[in-house]
């Protein structure tokens, strides 16, 4: 089951977080990986993990905000039959204090980057008879947040994308779906807590932690497989859903 051989795979932010734990995840299920980052060095880290495992996998250096290189990008790749969009930036804010320069970063990397890679894809998979597209949501599109004004924004967006997407082209035999995690222990994470709580990291880690149900925050590794499920010809009869991963988060935090 979800052996994934024959299979040329992208997966955006594959150098770090869910993104890399996704693409060693595809490696190890027999995928040719393109690991796709704006950070070469990380991208090189996640191949060479694969690579050693004894996988096949190739770095993709490329910023998703800019189209034209996208689009060379995933010609020069040329064969796709599975997309991942996990690469994302975070914000905290609400929208009386997010400039207009946070919105428009968070706009550019987590809506038009999803955007242009499902551009660039889409032809592919139409020439190559299909495919499955997996974006990465969040569970800040499906219930008020504090403080997440410009991040909710983008994952409604990449939700709506993706019910879009899955109805385009349905006869194209291209599935789309989205999943919506709540917190992931991952570099992300850190980052954010670097820059937004400096000096109460570990206190804000136990609070974070403690806001999903079941007491801790996920394994980039537990996301993985559910992307693997929906990527693999097993999941064959899913599309235009969105799956939350949340250890309760969204149901039972009442
Ligand atoms: N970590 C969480 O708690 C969490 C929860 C819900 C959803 N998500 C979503 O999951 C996705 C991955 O998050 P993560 O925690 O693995 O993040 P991460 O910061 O660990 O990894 C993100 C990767 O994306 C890359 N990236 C950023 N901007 C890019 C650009 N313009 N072009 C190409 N690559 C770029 C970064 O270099 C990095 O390697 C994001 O879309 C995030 O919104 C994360």
């Amino acid at each position: 089951m979800f052996q994934l051989n024959n299979k040329t795979a992208l997966v955006t932010g594959g150098g770090s977080g869910i993104g890399k734990a996704v693409a060693l995840t595809f490696g190890q299920q027999g995928a040719t990986v393109h690991v796709l980052d704006v950070n070469q060095d990380k991208a090189g880290q996640t191949v060479e993990e694969i690579t050693n495992a004894g996988g096949k996998a190739f770095v993709s250096t490329c910023d998703v905000t800019k189209q034209e290189e996208v689009v060379q990008e995933f010609r020069r790749i040329g064969k796709l039959d599975i997309l991942v969009n996990s690469a994302g930036v975070s914000h905290i804010g609400k929208a009386d204090s997010t400039s207009e320069q946070d919105f428009d970063r968070i706009y550019q990397v987590n809506v038009k980057g999803v955007y242009n890679c499902l551009f660039a894809a889409i032809p592919l998979m139409k020439e190559n008879g299909g495919g499955a597209i997996l974006n990465l949501g969040s569970i800040a599109a499906n219930l008020g947040l504090s403080d997440r004004f410009a991040y909710s924004m983008s994952k409604g967006a990449v939700q709506s994308m993706t019910l879009s997407v899955a109805k385009d082209y349905l006869h194209d035999n291209i599935r789309c779906n989205s999943i919506s995690p709540a917190r992931v222990h991952t570099p992300f994470v850190d980052g954010f807590l670097a820059k937004n709580y400096p000096g109460q990291e570990a206190d804000m880690f136990q609070k974070l932690s403690k806001t999903q149900p079941i007491g801790r925050m996920a394994k980039p590794d537990e996301i993985a497989k559910l992307v693997l499920y929906l990527c693999s010809d097993e999941a064959s009869f899913i599309t235009g859903n969105d799956y939350p991963i949340d250890g309760g988060f969204v149901k039972l935090n009442g």
